[in-house]
C-alpha cells in the first residue's frame, strides 16, 4: 500500500449507501477498508467497484456489528495490517419490523446500529492522526425523531409502535456523534465527530418489510419522495470530506421533507440535543459493551498521513 494514502473504514460497505460512500472515498484517493458482515458478498461488490474504478485501493475485512467479539476481532485485524486511520464511517444498519435480540439478549437494532459502532470507535480512535481531516461519521436517520432513549426499557419491550426501536437506535447514533465531539474537544483533540443522514433511498434496509407493502411503495411513494443511493450518500460524503464541516454538525438532504435533495444542515429534535441524555447513553453504552471509552491526549499527529 502507498504509505501516504489516507485510510477509511466504511462499515456495511457491501450494499446500498455504504458502497456509494466507498466509491466517493475512492474517487477522493482513499484506501478503503470495506467492513462487511458477509465477506463473500463484500468481495463481489469489491470486484464490481474495482471494475468501475480501476487502480483504486480497497479491501474487505469481516465484522458483525451485532457481536462484540467480532468487533474486537475486526479492530485487532485492522491494527495488525494498517497503522493509522483517517476516516471511520459508521454506516452499517438494520431495520426490523418485529423484535429480535443479539446473542447478548440486546435489541438487535440498538446492538448493531449503536453499540457495535460505539465499541468499534473506542477501539480505533487512538489510530487517528490529530487533525480536523480525521473524522468519525455517524449515520442517523429522520427516524431519530420518532423516539427517545428508553433507559428503563432499552430493549423496547414496552414500546407499542414497531418503528420505535429503530428510531431509538438511530437517535443513539446521533447522540453518540455529539457526545464524542464534546469528549474530543475536552481532550484537546482536533479530530472531529460529525453526524449525517441520507434522507430516504430504496435499499436493502427494507428487505425485512412485507413484500406487498414494498411493491406498492415502489410504484407510489419511492419515485416521488426518495432519491438514488448515490444521492443519499452525498450528505455522508460531505460530512466526511468537506473542509467547511465542523465537529458536532448534522447533515442531510435539504429537499422535499428532508428525504431527498442537496446536502446541508439537517433538522433535529430538541431531545436529540440534550447533553444529559447523551452523557447517560455514553455511560450505558460503556456498561453494555464492557468498555472504558477514554480518549487519550497522545494519539499520533502525523501530518504526512493527512
Ligand atoms: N435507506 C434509507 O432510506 C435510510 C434512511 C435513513 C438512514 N439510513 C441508514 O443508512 C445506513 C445504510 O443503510 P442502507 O440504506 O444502505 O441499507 P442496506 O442496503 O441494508 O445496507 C446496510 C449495510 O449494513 C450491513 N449490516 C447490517 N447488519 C450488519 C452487521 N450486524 N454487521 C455488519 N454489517 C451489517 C449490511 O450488510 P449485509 O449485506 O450483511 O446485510 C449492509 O451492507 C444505515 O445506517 C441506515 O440506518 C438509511
Amino acid at each position: 500500500m502507498d504509505s501516504k494514502k489516507k485510510i477509511a473504514i466504511v462499515t456495511g460497505a457491501n450494499g446500498g449507501i455504504g458502497s456509494e460512500i466507498t466509491k466517493g472515498l475512492l474517487k477522493n484517493d482513499f484506501h478503503v477498508v470495506m467492513a462487511c458482515r458477509n465477506t463473500e458478498n463484500g468481495k463481489k461488490v469489491k470486484e464490481q467497484i474495482l471494475a468501475e474504478l480501476p487502480g483504486t485501493q480497497l479491501e474487505v475485512m469481516a465484522i458483525d456489528l451485532s457481536d462484540l467479539d467480532s468487533v474486537k476481532k475486526f479492530a485487532q485485524e485492522f491494527k495488525s495490517k494498517l497503522q493509522y486511520l483517517n476516516l471511520l464511517i459508521n454506516n452499517a444498519g438494520v431495520l426490523f419490523n418485529s423484535p429480535r435480540r443479539n446473542k447478548d439478549n440486546v435489541e438487535m437494532q440498538f446492538a448493531t446500529n449503536h453499540l457495535g459502532h460505539f465499541l468499534l470507535t473506542s477501539l480505533l480512535i487512538d489510530l487517528m492522526p490529530d487533525s480536523p481531516n480525521s473524522r468519525v461519521v455517524s449515520l442517523s436517520s429522520l427516524a431519530h425523531k420518532k423516539s427517545e432513549i428508553w433507559f428503563d426499557d432499552i430493549n423496547c419491550e414496552k414500546q407499542t409502535k414497531w418503528d420505535v426501536p429503530y428510531g431509538q437506535s438511530k437517535l443513539a447514533c446521533l447522540l453518540f456523534g455529539d457526545e464524542l465531539q464534546r469528549r474530543l474537544e475536552t481532550a484537546g483533540k482536533k479530530i472531529i465527530s460529525v453526524s449525517a443522514h441520507p434522507g430516504g433511498t430504496d435499499s436493502g434496509l427494507f428487505d425485512h418489510m412485507p413484500k406487498i407493502l414494498m411493491t406498492i411503495m415502489r410504484y407510489t411513494f419511492v419515485p416521488i419522495f426518495l432519491h438514488s443511493t448515490e444521492s443519499a450518500a452525498k450528505p455522508i460524503l460531505k460530512a466526511a470530506l468537506d473542509a467547511d464541516v465542523r465537529g458536532g454538525e448534522y447533515y442531510g438532504p435539504t429537499g422535499l421533507q428532508e428525504m431527498k435533495g442537496a446536502p446541508g444542515i439537517a433538522t433535529r429534535t430538541d431531545y436529540s440535543q440534550r447533553e444529559d441524555v447523551a452523557s447517560k447513553l455514553w455511560d450505558l453504552s460503556e456498561k453494555m459493551t464492557s468498555t472504558n471509552f477514554r480518549i487519550s491526549t497522545n494519539s499520533p499527529s502525523n501530518e504526512r498521513q493527512l
